[in-house]
């Protein structure tokens, strides 16, 4: 009942995403704040993002930029925008020393001597899913926070390390509502940007993955370019009640998976012998949230996290979710 609904929020307690990381940082008193603020310059980014895609047509900033990134596909104007919102807030912070985009071809040294006891390396993906602005569907910003490698020689290579060393990973789904999603390695929260007051406020704390679901998420259209093992597993699911959902924003699919369980893949293809989705600033981030929430990440049989990268943008094959779900893929891959 919708009267039910109201009484819920008010007897709810209002916490923002700066209440919250500010509570975090208290449980931690050798902390000195440089954290949050990275955290909370990400989130003032994303609600700046989300302003600029609800307004793109508009504001003509839908389609093409005219130009193309390192992947050779071409950035639509929108990717740029949300390229400079992130580095605009933060670039301006004496502990982030290095900056690493999917729009960029090498890392950006924002401060080569940084202050503070332990720098910070943030990567993101801007603008997860662009393709899908121009028909006004979900887009997304996935981001990734790493300490800084002050032995990596060159300082380019300190971005380089397996995702099990990410202090906080998280997306902003730009949807029907904003929701900005984060683990800082202390389960899942899930927050939504209220644009009246313009805060995100906490809606669900500890966010667990459902066991399992009947749900697969995948582009279907290369199925005859999977190894052998995938195309066995959708034969399976075909006989066994599965359904289908797609929307080709990582961003999105994933989401629907935490919220409704299920399994989503991104399998190596003759054209993508890797997958196509990037190891450092998509599958990583991914899959913390995901085995924080309870679900399971890997990169056909090995664990996603445990990858040693070897580049800034290599790719990595996914197959994330619910634990049963991907447990029984990798039935078909053994
Ligand atoms: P991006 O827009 O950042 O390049 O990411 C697009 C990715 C990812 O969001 C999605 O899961 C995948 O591309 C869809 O790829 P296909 O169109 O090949 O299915
Ligand atoms: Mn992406
Ligand atoms: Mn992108």
């Amino acid at each position: 009942m919708l009267e039910d609904h109201i009484a819920l929020t008010e007897s709810q307690n209002l916490t923002s995403i700066q209440s919250y990381l500010l509570s975090e940082e208290a449980r931690y008193p050798e902390t000195n704040g440089d954290f949050t603020w990275v955290l909370s310059a990400i989130s003032l980014s994303a609600k700046f993002i989300a302003a600029r895609c609800r307004r793109a047509r508009i504001e003509a900033v839908l389609g093409d930029a005219g130009a193309e990134n390192v992947h050779a596909e071409s950035q639509q104007k929108l990717d740029v925008i949300a390229n400079e919102s992130l580095l605009r807030c933060l670039g301006t912070r004496p502990t982030v020393a290095i900056v690493a985009s999917e729009e960029n071809e090498e890392p950006m040294i924002i401060h080569s001597e940084t202050e503070g006891e332990r720098p910070y390396v943030v990567l993101f993906d801007p603008l997860d899913g662009s393709s899908n602005l121009d028909v006004c569907g979900g887009v997304g910003t996935i981001f990734s926070v790493l300490h800084h490698d002050r032995r990596a020689h060159p300082i380019e290579s300190s971005p380089l390390q397996p995702g099990v060393n990410q202090l906080a990973a998280g997306y902003v789904l730009y949807g029907p509502s904003t929701v900005l999603v984060l683990t800082t390695g202390n389960g899942v929260q899930m927050f939504v940007l209220d644009p009246q007051i313009g805060s995100f406020l906490l809606v669900e704390k500890d966010v667990r993955i459902p066991e399992k679901s009947k749900n697969y998420s995948l582009n279907e259209a290369y199925t005859s370019s999977f190894p052998s093992g995938y195309q066995e597993y959708l034969a399976w699911a075909h006989e066994n009640g599965y359904s289908q959902r797609y929307v080709g924003t990582m961003v999105a699919d994933v989401h629907r998976i935490l919220m409704k369980g299920g399994v989503f893949m991104y399998p190596p293809t003759e054209k993508a012998p890797n997958g196509k989705l990037r190891l450092m600033y998509e599958a990583n981030p991914m899959s913390m949230l995901i085995e924080q929430a309870g679900g399971k990440s890997f990169s056909g049989l090995d664990r996603t996290l445990d990858i040693q990268p070897r580049e800034l943008h290599e790719r990595a094959s996914v197959i994330l979710g619910s634990a049963g779900e991907v447990e029984k893929v990798q039935e078909f891959l053994q």
